[in-house]
């Protein structure tokens, strides 16, 4: 039996625990999506702009039919993830929280919004089902 002095004997203790913790941590970490898909008619540019704390994912244009979606996961043990998106148009203005992670995790791995010329659709996170519904008509701009 080898004997180890008090000083390696923590050591030994804390390398355990950090590694432990990093695979809680892998195990809890959740992947998740963000889709977001044109589905205006006459063939209308969608502007998208989404961010959380810490990446700003930029200005994008989506062309009518095609979808922007991107891959993040949960970071459950520190500050939860929240993005959140504004949305235009030529005429037309939205914005608004795509994600909050959930305590203790889970919750949907795709989270998918459509966008036409009444607003954005997409899961409810204030309904139990997350009901596809209607999350945010057009703010529409007028010109003079
Ligand atoms: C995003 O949504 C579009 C349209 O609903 C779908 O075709 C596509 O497979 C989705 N992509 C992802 C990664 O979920
Ligand atoms: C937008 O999509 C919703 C849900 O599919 C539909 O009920 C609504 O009529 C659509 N709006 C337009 C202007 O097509």
């Amino acid at each position: 039996m080898i004997t180890m002095g008090r000083r390696k004997q923590q050591l030994v203790m804390m390398t355990i625990m950090i590694v432990i913790t990093i695979v809680l941590m892998a195990l809890i970490s959740d992947a998740k999506i963000i889709n977001i898909t044109n589905k205006l008619g006459s063939k209308k540019t969608l502007i998208v702009h989404c961010e959380s704390v810490d990446d700003d994912l930029g200005v994008l244009a989506v062309n009518y039919g095609d979808f922007y979606h991107w891959d993040f996961e949960d970071s459950s043990l520190f500050r939860p993830v929240v993005f959140w998106c504004r949305l235009a148009l030529e005429d037309g203005r939205l914005s608004f929280v795509a994600y909050i992670e959930q305590e203790g995790g889970g919750g949907y791995a795709v989270m998918g919004y459509d966008v036409n010329e009444t607003g954005l659709y997409g899961p409810n996170m204030y309904d139990e089902w997350r009901k596809y519904d209607l999350l945010h008509p057009w703010k529409r701009i007028q010109f003079p």
